[in-house]
């Protein structure tokens, strides 16, 4: 499969690395400004800063330009190459699909993706919206996606509270990282070290959740002891507001 990626800042560069490490696909980036090009050149990718050069061969175009460029980009795909067989997958935040069909006119199939930025390492949580796009197009770009982490395809509906939950949601976890790393500091370990026990903590906890009919409550009944440490721990947690505020994080986060 031949991909044209539009933009190859912080997220479409993120997809590009991605692609560029899975086989099967020729990968085209193109980018307003060279200077971001060169990395993905040198990674095996044809680059250019000519959108249409980019578009005009792929069978899919994913568009990683800020939301608002979105339709100046779309009119100049539209104006000068023949979009219709082609699959569109736009990863613009908070742009309708209904925007997009209008702007990318009657041709290409059109889907909306958001991933996170963990997408570079394989391991992503991308929402998928088949806005305009068959069963089978969707099913083809799914599993693109599914092998940049895992994908849950959803309706426009659900777009704010999935960007909450799992794009915002990396700082949000990184934040707790943080914070452990904080107190394992003042428990009396290298701030290096610290960091490295609490991710390698959170694997473990990820690995015990993956485990078929796995419950996160009853994971933790395993590891507090009644009038034990951890339990104490929690509730001191839970007295300083921890379970309210990772909720009120999440719904200050939703897009209105
Ligand atoms: N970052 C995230 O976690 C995340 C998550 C989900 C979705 N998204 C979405 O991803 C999109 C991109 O966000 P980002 O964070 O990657 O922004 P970004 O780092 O600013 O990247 C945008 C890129 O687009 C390039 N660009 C601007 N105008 C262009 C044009 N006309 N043709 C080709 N390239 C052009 C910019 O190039 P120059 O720098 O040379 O101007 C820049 O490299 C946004 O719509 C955002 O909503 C981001």
């Amino acid at each position: 499969m031949k991909i044209a990626i539009i933009g190859a800042g912080n997220m479409g560069g993120a997809i590009a690395e991605a692609l560029l490490r899975m086989d099967g696909y020729k990968i085209t980036v193109s980018n307003r400004t060279e200077g971001k090009l060169q990395r993905f050149a040198a990674a095996g990718a044809s680059v250019t800063t000519d959108n249409c050069v980019a578009a005009k061969d792929a069978d899919l175009i994913i568009l990683a330009v800020k939301p608002w460029l979105v339709e100046d980009v779309l009119n100049e795909l539209k104006a000068n190459i023949q979009l219709a067989g082609k699959t569109l997958v736009s990863v613009a935040a908070a742009t309708r699909g209904e925007q997009l069909c209008d702007w990318a006119g009657e041709g290409p199939q059109i889907l909306t993706a958001i991933p996170n930025t963990a997408i570079a390492n394989l391991a992503s949580m991308t929402f998928l919206v088949p806005v305009r796009a068959d069963e089978a197009t969707t099913a083809q770009v799914k599993a693109l996606f599914d092998g940049m982490g895992s994908t849950l395809v959803t309706d426009e509906a659900h777009l704010p509270a999935a960007t909450a939950l799992a794009s915002c949601g990396i700082a949000y976890a990184l934040r707790y990282v943080r914070a452990a790393t904080e107190g394992g500091v003042q428990l009396g370990f290298r701030a290096a070290e610290a960091q490295d026990i609490v991710a390698q903590t959170l694997r473990g906890a990820v690995s015990l959740l993956e485990k078929e009919g796995a419950h996160a409550e009853a994971e933790i009944d395993k590891v507090t002891t009644p009038g034990g440490l951890t339990i104490r721990g929690l509730n001191a947690m839970e007295e300083a507001g921890f379970t309210n505020a990772v909720i009120q994080g999440l719904l200050a986060s939703l897009s209105k």
